[in-house]
């Protein structure tokens, strides 16, 4: 096996940034209860015309008297021009987020991390398997792959959440749609208007028959579901190092200093956050995967 191909493309930074830069909160867009999406603008301007940033790669948002949380760049890497960050309000940087209005300012670092290898499976259908707010991380692909969708063949998103209302981006699902993306939702619990899948996200691949010598997966979800993700890849004979995670731990510094987010031997923020699964076959055993 050619070790190049599994490697995610490395990260594409402006600065080694140990400060972070001020931006401006432009919009603030609901998405489901306790989420939005933060669109924020540099307030230098050149740095702004400086920044662009790959699918998968993350920010540390920075509210001083709170601290820093690392948050995945959810919008378009092709229109960097407004940076969204979809956020979940779950702790104490997420809440003092969630008071901030349009026009107040944020901390920014970054961007860090690995991004998923598009370029490398240009192609090849790609299967995005994404649960709750993961999706986050795997719009920016979606949004590439429209960009350029020739280049790609088949495109599916095996897409689920826990309530209709907690699917996010449910309003750009058409466009998608109408863009050659296969959209296959599920949720955990159906309320009255849902008519379609109750179930978790790894179930909707027995909707799809894949040709196997082609598919890439892409997963980003909580653990538990991308651990099911990846059995059910592995039943497909999709090889291991065409099915790629994206890991969350807790960060600090990100950029591989303080080893807050060391799994294995590796520095979540530096190494990754997204891995192909031969990279962590090895560690996936672990109690705390
Ligand atoms: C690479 C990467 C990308 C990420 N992308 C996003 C993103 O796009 N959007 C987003 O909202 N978050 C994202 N996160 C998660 C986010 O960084 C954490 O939730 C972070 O801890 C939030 O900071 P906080 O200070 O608000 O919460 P903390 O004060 O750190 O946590 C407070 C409490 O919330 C709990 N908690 C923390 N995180 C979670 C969680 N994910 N789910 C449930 N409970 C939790 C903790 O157990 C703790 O009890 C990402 C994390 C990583 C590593
Ligand atoms: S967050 Fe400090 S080493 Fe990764």
């Amino acid at each position: 096996m050619n070790s190049m191909l599994t490697e995610p493309t490395a990260a594409v930074k402006i600065d080694s940034l140990l400060a972070p830069y001020w931006a401006e909160i432009v919009e603030i867009v609901p998405e489901a209860e306790g989420i939005v999406t933060i669109w924020l603008r540099f307030l230098d301007q050149t740095l702004q015309e400086r920044y662009s940033f790959a699918a998968g790669q993350f920010n540390m948002l920075y509210l001083p008297g709170y601290g820093e949380a690392a948050i995945s760049i959810s919008s378009d890497p092709q229109r960097p021009e407004l940076i969204g960050h979809t956020i979940r309000f779950v702790g104490n940087v997420t809440r003092a987020v969630s008071r901030l209005q349009i026009g107040d300012t944020i901390g920014v670092r970054g961007p860090f991390g690995t991004a998923w290898p598009l370029e490398t499976y240009q192609g090849r259908d790609i299967v995005i398997a994404a649960g709750g707010i993961g999706l986050a991380s795997l719009r920016p692909v979606i949004y590439q792959i429209l960009n350029q969708r020739d280049l790609y063949g088949r495109v599916v998103l095996l897409y689920g959440a826990r309530t209709p209302s907690d699917l996010l981006y449910s309003t750009e699902f058409s466009t998608w749609e109408d863009n050659q993306v296969e959209v296959l939702t599920t949720v955990d619990r159906a309320d009255e208007s849902w008519l379609g899948q109750v179930g978790v996200v790894p179930m909707l691949f027995y909707r799809l028959r894949l040709d196997t010598d082609s598919t890439v997966v892409f997963s980003c979800g909580p653990e538990i579901m991308m651990r099911f993700v990846v059995f059910e890849g592995l039943a497909r004979r999709i090889p291991h190092h065409r099915i790629y995670l994206s890991l969350e731990r807790n960060m600090k510094c990100g950029q591989g200093f303080c080893g807050h987010c060391q799994y294995g031997p590796f520095f979540i923020c530096k190494d990754g956050p997204v891995y192909s699964f031969d990279q962590l076959e090895p560690f996936f055993n672990l109690e705390d995967f």
